[in-house]
């Protein structure tokens, strides 16, 4: 098959998978299948650039960071939606618009699930997605064009019939576990966690960066267009019919209502359902179907009149801020606690709130003994929204961040920029209770039997200070403790038992190393040979790794460099504690134990691709030549890391030498 031909069907295939993946949630075949496909196509579109179209799925990946965000008129405004709190309400709007056009609406209503996203205009100039732009103030809005293009469920290319130009409108928003997921990697990585799964699609779309985007499991409905004359339809539904053929994902619990009181009751409906669903809805949008109606009753000020947000009851209360506690966290953070007088929110008792930070406890202003008003918001942490001040009475106190930690009374240090006060001694108990709870977590090497009370009974009790000391736990005093027996410490010490040679990655991620999560772990894993290697690793060849930023670099060095580090490494290395590298030693890995420089231009790949080739035969990448380079890529005009090379006398090749490497 010609090459054109071959890249054509690629594109089309893999559209039809992601589409099926994203939107249709019925996907034919494998992730390795989708995989094998999508390299293909990346590898040929390397090799005929000229045959790379805007809709090819490779263009999902993200482009190049952006300096700034260019800002986008909406040609036509995004408009706000007047709120409904009660069937009255709702009955008063009905009512409003029927006097207003001086008729029945017989016509009825589309009634929608209220997404508690991000609102977003996304433009197809024939089908194909030309730009894309947040709301900002409704009449202009932010460039993200390239963000959204990472979001599986959008289309890059609409299927026809389309009209020449539509602008779809709709939320980008984050599922409520993909956003605990993101969450608990963040706080692994000791990053500043999302407050919920809103800012967590906005701060995820906002990014200069698109590739960051791509990294953040996104997704995206549909709900308008800007202009319905667009499309034929004739009714609100009608065009979201639309929408959906041409394969724009559409939320399925639209409903079409006859009346008021259907719409009332699909109210009902979506707030019985509203903690299944797997996002978060804050109420529901309630439109007049009929388009021509829509223009009848027009715009009043900004919002229009044919429209109404019907929002959930507040699911806040008021009640009594009775003393802030502050926590130490397991990479020394430290962060105040709210205790409140218990209130019942949204079904919940509420007795406790985070005030995350010190720069939001200065914001809020809050003293104790305030009249606060809580927010419980969908499945995340509770928290203060504001202290009702006309309610004081003179007798409240103020909040004091402490100066020394209340764990071990060492001084905490702010620094500058950063909105977290820290603790930085690594022998602090609170700390080291934190950080023996992640090691045995889910997150950590997931030793069963050692979940957190357990963890917490053995630390009171005294058998667990540090880390080594689950490796020595003697099975005779465990049996005795309360809630043990003989059995279950067997159990605990056989789990015990296979946690001593754990994956290096898996390894570093329970150790929790501020900034050193998960996939920076497996980066660690794949570069070096053993980890007495990378205990030594200097900062500078830390940052020649790809993905590793000058933070990780920072904080490995000194968390290697510091002398309580070195004692516990000493002992699990006493206890038997072995880390093994996990590398894959098969065919798959022609490149194994080979460490490649790139210097001049590359005449068949992008430096990218052959990065990425490198990595995926196993290979790795230094940016300069050192000792443990083995080879160097010169392509075209090489300059001085050439010749650094051949003084060097490392093994030179050229593209189609570096190629068939490669390939094996
Ligand atoms: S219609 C004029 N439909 O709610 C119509 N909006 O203030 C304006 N939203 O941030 C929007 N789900 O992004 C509409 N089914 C839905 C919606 C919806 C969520 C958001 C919208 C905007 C806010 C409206």
């Amino acid at each position: 098959m010609e090459a054109a031909q071959r890249i054509r069907q690629l594109q089309e295939q893999l559209t039809e998978h992601s589409y099926r993946y994203h939107v249709l949630d019925s996907p034919t075949i494998s992730d390795g299948e989708y995989d094998a496909l999508f390299r293909e196509l990346v590898l040929l579109e390397e090799a005929y650039p000229e045959l790379v179209t805007d809709d090819s799925p490779t263009k999902r990946v993200g482009g190049p960071p952006l300096a700034r965000f260019a800002q986008v008129d909406h040609r036509v405004p995004m408009l706000s939606l007047e709120n409904a709190f009660s069937d009255q309400d709702l009955r008063d709007f009905a009512n409003r618009l029927e006097r207003y056009l001086n008729m029945e609406v017989t016509s009825g209503y589309s009634a929608e699930p209220k997404l508690d996203g991000l609102a977003v205009e996304i433009i197809y100039r024939d089908g194909l997605l030309v730009q894309a732009s947040t709301r900002g103030d409704g009449l202009r809005g932010e460039e993200i064009t390239e963000q959204v293009k990472t979001i599986g469920s959008i289309p890059l290319r609409l299927i026809a019939p389309y009209p020449a130009l539509i602008e779809i409108r709709g939320e980008v928003y984050m599922e409520k576990a993909a956003f605990h997921q993101l969450n608990s990697s963040r706080e692994a990585a000791g990053e500043p966690l999302f407050a919920n799964p809103r800012n967590a699609a906005a701060g995820s779309l906002r990014q200069l960066d698109p590739t960051v985007t791509a990294s953040r499991p996104l997704r995206f409905f549909a709900y308008g267009a800007a202009e319905n004359s667009s499309t034929r339809a004739k009714t609100q539904n009608q065009l979201l019919d639309k929408l959906q053929e041409m394969g724009l994902p559409v939320s399925r619990y639209v409903s079409d209502c006859r009346t008021i009181d259907e719409v009332a009751d699909h109210f009902n409906k979506l707030l019985t359902i509203r903690h299944d669903l797997p996002y978060e809805i804050d109420g529901m949008v309630v439109k007049v179907n009929d388009f021509d109606l829509q223009s009848r009753l027009g715009v009043k000020s900004r919002a229009p009149r044919w429209a109404i947000a019907y929002k959930f009851p507040a699911t806040q209360a008021t009640t009594r801020l009775i003393d802030v506690e502050f926590q130490v966290g397991r990479t020394g953070a430290v962060t105040p606690v709210a205790h409140l007088d218990p209130v019942l929110v949204d079904g919940a008792t509420v007795s406790r709130a985070s005030l995350h930070n010190r720069d939001e406890l200065e914001r809020k202003d809050l003293r104790i003994g305030d009249t606060v008003l809580v927010q419980r918001a969908g499945d995340v942490i509770p928290e203060i929204i504001k202290a009702f001040a006309d309610k004081r009475t003179g007798d409240e106190r103020a909040i004091q961040m402490p100066e020394n930690c209340p764990s071990c009374g060492s001084t905490l240090v702010k620094p500058d920029g950063e909105a977290i006060t820290r603790c930085k001694n690594l022998g602090c108990p609170a700390q080291q209770l934190r950080s023996l709870i992640h090691y045995c977590s889910k997150a950590g090497l997931d030793i069963e039997g050692l979940g957190k009370k357990y963890v917490e009974q053995l630390y009171i009790e005294g058998y667990l200070k540090a880390i080594p000391d689950i490796y020595l736990l003697d099975p005779e005093k465990l049996a005795q403790l309360d809630g043990w027996g003989e059995l279950s410490a067997k159990n605990l010490l056989a789990a015990i038992e296979g946690a001593k040679t754990p994956p290096l990655a898996r390894f570093l991620a329970a150790l929790g190393i501020r900034f050193i999560g998960e996939i920076t772990a497996q980066l660690l894993e794949q570069h070096y040979q053993s980890f007495d290697e990378l205990q030594v690793a200097p900062r500078d060849e830390l940052l020649q790794i790809d993905g590793i930023g000058e933070q990780a670099a920072e904080s490995l060095v000194d968390y290697f460099a510091n002398e309580r580090t070195a004692e516990m490494f000493q002992r699990l290395s006493a206890a038997g504690v072995v880390p093994i590298m996990n590398r894959s030693t098969n065919a798959d890995a022609p490149l194994q134990d080979l460490v490649f420089v790139f210097t001049g231009g590359l005449e068949q790949l992008s430096r990218d691709e052959a990065k990425k080739m490198v990595k995926e035969a196993g290979g790795q990448i230094s940016s300069s030549i050192s000792k443990k380079v083995t080879h160097v890529v010169a392509g075209a005009k090489a300059g001085s890391k050439l010749k650094k090379a051949e003084e060097l006398g490392k093994q030179i090749i050229d593209e189609d030498q570096f190629l068939k490497l490669v390939s094996g």
